[in-house]
């Protein structure tokens, strides 16, 4: 018995701590390399998608555990061998399936080297649809979960983004700011890699911001061709090529000429690349399998090149087992002792065309009610993050964590792309409503106590106000809870489904809220099993605190009653031509342009599916007459417009906010009888913009974009519409450089857009393509084409602003409410009597210019805490100054004592994170001097992201 305890005991040890027998990982554990050779770095790997042509489990239990689980015993018979492993989200399933025994091996395969972590994010993420936020978010998860598992060795240092469709600068600054050494990846432009391996460009070191200097700066390898094996050396049960046989007494003996046959492809690749060493990848998707025999192969395949000697101009060639870090290291080792300066790039690599007029541009929009979702999702889990820091909840939240990796799952480059296939898509959805439910869950008694005092209020959420569908608001009484998750307070339009016309709405204060209600924009009835209500109630909630809320109570009444608050529309104007029914001009900020909206529809062309756009022609407009309608009321000033029974649109100006114009759309279901339709919305103005238009990377800086060109290579395409599609994740602007007047539209979800005529800018905001190959985009529901209703946000004024902002400086005030609206919950319950109607978590609202950008629970008595300057280095004159914030006295749950900063994943000390030096990376921003872990102020610089460790103490609420 005794004995038998003893055993629990060590055991216990030796789960909380990972062995550390003298751990030697990263660059420490590269294989030797050597100047005077060619030394070819094999990297064994296996792209693993977290769900594309099956489901995430489906693929985890026919392929990624058979994968791990055969790896880990190959690693062991051959302390040489090596293997990459990159996606978290497949790693927990495996990890949890596992004894104790295997855990141990794979912690010793970790601490020597051997079985690597790259990227360590819980999904290779898109880098065209996601949102800064929700990429930064989904690598604190990750390799969170890897180092309390594997310890310090897990820490990855290398950015695989081998299979996403064209990467964005956003990507690079992001994994520069983890402490990551490098970025792989393999897909861009034909063009531009024929381009890269010509001019042996295809090392290179990427600038991932104009704001932050070099330490955004990040060594770039694009691969030499794909991310499979060289052709006929993929040694896997799924691949028939040869195996290497070294029995000379056997007729199928063939080792001398594999060798002789993969030296010629060595040769090839390292007459296109700038050292004396080339990367090559042994794996692709789903491979290593049955791991052993990739290995046996490989191992007699790097024998053969020692018994028969093959040369490269000279020098011997060498075949290593290696990862990309230890590529990464020998390049450096290379650049620094040859002061060798690798080609400087500062713009991103987008769009990307797989082939002539395959311009992989269509993903943008593809799926876009599931691109939607994810950005719904996304401030559910801030608020659930901010209320589980107010409220001491644990790390370890299963509920909170279900919408965590939800989301960390979405971003997968065939999740939030829609590139997958429609029953995967069924299947992300269910994950993520699933994790929005349980997140609701965590903290509905949170919330229920802050504002009632106790457990009983249950809070639900109106995830369908969309299509006027909202259960608990059909009552006669009903009490909003509006929860405002940004830094600083703010006023917000809400609109929520109901039945009648007449309501008195009390706020916080038992002050009576004006409020309008309209018909519903479309009968949403065919859309959904609920029943939907007739009616729109739309009002403006005032002055939501900071990380706070205010709570309404809703009261169905005879008639309305009279008084009426009377708001100006301040300036902000729009005319409708009665004829046409369209826009014709807007009026904002002092300028008056003539801007014309219309949707447009292109006709699919033979290519156009989930991934590519390939428009058959000019688009076409929807309808020739609109009909419209005014409406009046005490919110917004705004017409519907109906330019057909499957295009809609309310155009509005909310009363109490001058700063943007709303467009709130409904498209569909198209009718694809002629193959496919991918509809736009076009804003055309005067405006000479002489080809150039610009358009945010992942929603954070903004890239300057040339009609018909490329900074990188030579740039003739036969496609002028789709070979001008970007990612507009956040906002796409034009600019008249004479008049210094510039208008942009904001949009609530990624989408892609361009600008193809100039002082035109147009949005794709639906797609229904019917196409042969299986990456059609057919999405049904309700027994029809899927609807989909969404915003856009129209912004327009000199550049300079109104006097009091520049413009850019409203449009990312602008952009940042729509990220992270409220969210807003509601109850049939009484809540009379109840102690907090409106509470902040904020002793005080953070500055214009500063976002509390993750607030979350880390370890016991520690916070996770990031801080971002909103604002580029030239946007604004004052907002885009040095700004200081202190922590101390701060929140109103807790009181920090102490800040540690780390890097931006939160798990490394900054003053631990020594990045590789590069020639010619040189720095232009001021060395930032060590804190004392008791200084609680924080100084950010414009567009810099700070994170810390904060140790709090909780206070007697
Ligand atoms: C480097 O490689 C050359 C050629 O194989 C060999 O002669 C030399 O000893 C090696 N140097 C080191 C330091 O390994
Ligand atoms: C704006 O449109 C009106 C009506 O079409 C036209 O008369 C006017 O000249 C236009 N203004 C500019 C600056 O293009
Ligand atoms: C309404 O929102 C839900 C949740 O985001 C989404 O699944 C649905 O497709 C949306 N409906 C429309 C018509 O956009
Ligand atoms: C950035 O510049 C500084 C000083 O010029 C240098 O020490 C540092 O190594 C550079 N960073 C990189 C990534 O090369
Ligand atoms: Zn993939």
């Amino acid at each position: 018995m005794l004995l038998k305890l003893l055993f629990l005991v060590l055991l216990g040890q030796i789960r909380a701590k990972p062995v550390e027998d003298e751990p030697v990982c990263g660059y420490e554990a590269c294989p030797a390399t050597n100047f005077s050779t060619l030394n070819v770095h094999l990297i064994p790997h296996s792209h693993d998608d977290v769900g594309w042509l099956k489901t995430m489990d489906q693929y985890y239990f026919q392929d990624v555990q058979n994968v791990i689980s055969t790896v880990i015993p190959a690693l062991k018979q051959n302390p040489d061998r090596r293997f990459v492993q990159v996606e978290t989200a497949f790693f927990k399933k495996w990890w949890e399936q596992q004894k104790d025994s295997v855990k141990q091996d794979v912690i010793k395969l970790v601490n020597n080297g051997q079985f690597e972590i790259i990227n360590g994010a819980w999904s290779m993420n898109d880098e065209a649809n996601v949102h800064y936020q929700f990429t930064i978010d989904q690598y604190t998860l990750g390799l969170r979960y890897l180092e309390d598992r594997l310890g310090k060795c897990s820490r990855p240092k290398v950015c695989w983004q081998i299979d996403p469709f064209g990467h964005s600068r956003e990507q690079a600054s992001i994994s520069a700011q983890l402490g990551f050494d490098s970025v792989f990846f393999a897909r861009l432009d034909y063009r531009d890699r024929i381009n890269r391996l010509g001019t042996k460009t295809g090392d290179l070191i990427w600038r991932g911001s104009s704001n932050l200097g070099n330490s955004s700066d990040i060594f770039t390898s694009v691969m030499y061709n794909h991310y499979s094996a060289p052709a006929g050396f993929c040694f896997d049960i799924v691949c028939n090529d040869e195996p290497i046989i070294d029995d000379e007494e056997s007729p199928d003996y063939n080792w001398k000429s594999r060798v002789e046959a993969f030296a010629n492809f060595v040769r090839e690749q390292a007459s296109k690349y700038p050292t004396n060493n080339i990367l090559v990848p042994m794996g692709d998707d789903f491979r290593y399998q049955a791991a052993l025999n990739a290995y046996i192969n490989t191992d007699r395949l790097i024998k053969g090149f020692e018994l028969f000697p093959q040369t490269f101009e000279g020098k011997p060639i060498k075949l290593l087992y290696s990862t990309p870090t230890c590529y990464t290291k020998a390049v450096n080792d290379f650049v620094n002792s040859n002061n060798y300066k690798l080609q400087i790039k500062s713009d991103d690599f987008f769009p990307y065309a797989d082939g002539v007029a395959s311009l992989v541009v269509g993903y943008f929009t593809s799926r876009p009610a599931s691109k939607r979702f994810v950005r719904e999702a996304n401030t559910m889990l801030q608020v659930a993050k901010q209320l589980a820091a107010v409220a001491n909840l644990p790390y370890e939240n299963e509920n909170i964590n279900s919408l965590k990796e939800a989301m960390g799952v979405l971003q997968h480059h065939d999740a939030i792309t829609g590139t997958e296939l429609i029953d995967v898509t069924h299947d992300y959805h269910r994950i993520l409503h699933k994790g929005i439910s349980d997140a609701v869950n965590a903290i509905n008694p949170i919330l229920s106590n802050l504002i009632s005092g106790s457990d009983s209020l249950k809070l639900e959420s109106c995830l369908l106000a969309n299509v006027s569908v909202c259960l608990q608001a059909k009552a006669d009484q009903f009490i909003l809870t509006v929860y405002n998750p940004l830094s600083r307070v703010v006023s917000s339009p809400i609109s929520i489904p109901v039945e009648t016309e007449n309501w008195k709405i009390l706020d916080s204060n038992g002050d009576e809220v004006v409020y309008q209600v309209v018909p519903s924009i479309t009968d949403f009835s065919t859309l959904v099993d609920e029943t939907t209500s007739p009616n729109s109630l739309d009002f403006i909630a005032k002055d939501i605190p900071a990380l706070g809320y205010k709570v309404y109570t809703f009261t169905k009444v005879a008639t309305k009653p009279t008084k009426r608050i009377t708001v100006g529309a301040d300036g902000t104007t729009f005319e409708i031509d009665e004829v046409s029914g369209l826009l014709t001009s807007v009026t904002m900020n002092g300028v008056t342009l003539n801007v014309t909206q219309d949707f447009l529809v292109y006709k699919s062309g033979g290519r156009s599916q989930a991934y590519v756009f390939d428009p058959d022609g000019d688009p076409q407009r929807v309808a020739s007459t609109v009909t419209v309608k005014k409406i009046e009321g005490d919110v917004y000033y705004g017409v519907v417009q109906e330019f057909s029974d499957w295009a809609k649109q309310i155009i509005k100006v909310y009363k109490n906010d001058s700063s943007y114009i709303e467009f709130d759309w409904v498209i569909g279901p198209l009718n694809i009888d002629d193959g496919g339709k991918e509809v736009i919305s076009q804003f055309s103005t005067p405006l000479q913009t002489e080809g150039v238009f610009y358009t945010d990377s992942n929603g954070r800086e903004i890239l300057k974009r040339v009609r018909n060109q490329r900074p990188d290579y030579d740039y003739t395409d036969e496609q002028p519409i789709a070979g001008n599609y970007y990612p507009v994740t956040s906002k796409i602007l034009i600019r008249d450089e004479n008049l210094g007047v510039e208008m942009a539209i904001l949009n609530d979800r990624a989408q892609g857009g361009s600008s193809v005529k100039d002082g035109q800018v147009e949005l794709m905001v639906h797609r229904r393509i019917r196409s042969g190959d299986g990456f059609g985009l057919d999405e049904i529901e309700y027994g029809h084409g899927i609807v989909v209703r969404g915003k856009h946000f129209l912004v327009l004024g000199p550049v300079s602003g109104n006097g009091e902002k520049s413009l850019a400086a409203i449009e990312r005030d602008v952009a940042q409410r729509k990220l992270l609206p409220p969210w807003v919950f509601i109850t049939n319950q009484d809540v009379s009597g109840s102690k907090n109607l409106e509470y902040s978590s904020l002793k005080r609202p953070l500055p214009d210019n500063v976002q509390l950008l993750t607030l979350e629970p880390w370890s016991d008595g520690t916070l996770l805490v990031r801080l971002e300057h909103v604002l580029e280095k030239n946007e604004d004159e004052n907002l885009s100054k040095e700004v200081t914030v202190d922590l101390s006295d701060l929140f109103v749950a807790f009181t920090v004592q102490e800040l540690k900063e780390t890097t931006l994943a939160g798990n490394i000390p900054i003053e631990e994170n020594v990045r590789l030096h590069w020639p010619g990376s040189t720095n232009e921003a001021p060395p930032q001097a060590p804190r004392a872990p008791t200084d609680l102020t924080i100084t950010l610089a414009p567009m810099q992201i700070r994170t810390f460790l904060a140790t709090v103490t909780y206070n007697n609420l």
